[in-house]
């Protein structure tokens, strides 16, 4: 669940907020106690390193600079707790991950997207070890301004357990479906939402006080962006929008999916979303046959540059299914299995027709940083089209200055409300919102 490529494309419109500090509890030490030099050190590389990469704002950084992420992985080696990776903490009977300790890149940016400042008051859904709400009572500089809600009830004893170790003992910790937010300490300046959401909850718009901002991983046509979002009037609008890849939530609001096995061997799986679902075996058949290369003449800088072109393809072609690829590590071992792994970092858009043929096309990233020539792969019967058609489509995002996360206009409004949308955004409706995207040139 880390984020693509480390290049979260961002727009801030939030000010540094001050170093806020959580009320101690008691005169707790985190280091104390036979932690040794090179657990410290390693978690000021840490912050350092978020700081130059222009991913944490000063309170960010100060509250990675302080709050021992050690603690909150008690099973792993303390040093290793600050290297910039996930942890996956739960994971089902598949083998995929339930919750994870997110990678720290991508909490500080969307902690640095909530703008948090002294004083808020903040829930955040999706409590895992609880670090992150450990960093936020940080920044906010009061534990007791801070709920976290998770649903799984396993992890919340170890997650007060471990905010009880690192000193952060008064941050509220809820068991239940974070989609009904947490009313009975409501208003909340911030909301936090930290597992992949498609729809908005209703109760977080309830919730969420004058002047609040609320950030989530928003599921746009299969594609996550990390999404922060203001009130304007009856509706509300993003301030920033980066691309990430969280876990599913889950419950009331986990909304419809269509997850595929792939191949005879398990634990590698196609998510298919908005469209047509392919036949599972029809599309490893075609994952692992012949490949259709079409160039699209154009170069990217990086990952981050591909993923752009990407989100734009995807959002300008509604009538194509959107795939996503996941597996676990184990299910890399043959080389048709190594294919579809190396599909994971963008997935693909698939046309399935009327009888179930099937078209596959991909953007795979160069193989190394960048930059490199832009080149789509088609698979199946249908796939050499439809890469061609995708790299045609390539040039136009090129000629139109090559839109991407950061140049992304999202509105939102409750399905009852009556909205005025302008012809040049695209709707997507969900069950209780209504979103409006639009690029920012157009
Ligand atoms: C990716 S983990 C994030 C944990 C932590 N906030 C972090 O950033 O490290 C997502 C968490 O969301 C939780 N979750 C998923 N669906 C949820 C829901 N409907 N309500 C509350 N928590 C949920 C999962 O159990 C998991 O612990």
């Amino acid at each position: 669940m880390n984020a693509l490529g480390g290049n979260q494309h961002e727009r801030r419109h939030g000010t540094d907020t001050g170093g806020g500090r959580a009320e101690p509890d008691g005169d707790f030490d985190p280091d104390s106690a036979a932690i040794g030099e090179p657990v410290t050190a390693a978690r000021t590389k840490l912050a350092d390193q978020l700081r130059a990469g222009g991913r944490a704002d000063a309170a960010v950084e100060a509250a990675f600079r302080d709050v021992p992420r050690h603690l909150f992985l008690p099973e792993i080696e303390p040093a290793q707790a600050y290297h910039d990776v996930a942890f996956v903490i739960r994971s089902d009977g598949e083998g995929l991950p339930v919750s994870a300790s997110t990678q720290p890149a991508m909490m500080a940016v969307m902690l640095s997207q909530l703008a948090l400042a002294p004083g808020h008051r903040v829930l955040e859904v999706g409590t895992g070890t609880g670090y992150n709400a450990a960093l936020i009572a940080h920044i906010v500089g009061c534990q007791k301004s801070v709920v976290t809600i998770d649903m799984v009830p396993e992890l919340i004893g170890q997650a007060r357990a471990n905010l009880a170790a690192a000193g952060y003992g008064r941050v509220t910790v809820v068991c239940g479906d974070g989609a009904s937010g947490v009313p009975d300490r409501a208003p909340y300046d911030r909301i936090i939402v930290t597992a992949g959401a498609w729809d908005l909850a209703p109760p977080w718009w309830a919730q969420l006080g004058p002047g609040g901002r609320i950030v989530l991983p928003l599921s746009i046509r299969g594609i996550q962006l990390s999404v922060g979002l203001e009130s304007a009037g009856d509706h509300l609008v993003s301030t920033s929008a980066c691309r990430c890849s969280f876990i599913r939530m889950a419950g009331a609001m986990s909304g419809p999916e269509s997850i595929l096995a792939l191949g005879p061997q398990p634990g590698l799986h196609a998510q298919a979303v908005d469209g047509p679902v392919p036949d599972a075996d029809r599309l490893y058949e075609a994952l692992t046959g012949p490949v259709a290369e079409e160039p699209a003449g154009l170069r990217a800088a990086d990952l981050g540059e591909l993923a752009d072109l990407d989100l734009w393809l995807t959002l300008a072609e509604p009538g194509l299914t959107r795939l996503n690829m996941m597996g676990r590590h184990e299910a890399r071992a043959s080389p048709s299995q190594q294919r579809i792994a190396a599909l994971m970092p963008l997935g693909g858009l698939a046309q399935v027709g009327p009888a179930g043929e099937l078209g596959v096309a991909a953007f795979t990233p160069g193989a190394g940083p960048g930059p490199f020539e832009i080149t789509t792969r088609g698979y199946g019967p249908g796939g050499a089209g439809l890469a061609k058609h995708l790299a045609r489509q390539a040039a136009v995002w090129d000629q139109l200055g090559r839109p991407g996360a950061k140049d992304l206009e999202l509105s939102a409004w409750l399905t009852e409300t009556p909205q005025a949308i302008g012809g040049e955004s695209i709707v997507i409706d969900r069950p209780h919102v209504r979103f409006a995207v639009r690029w920012s040139a157009s």
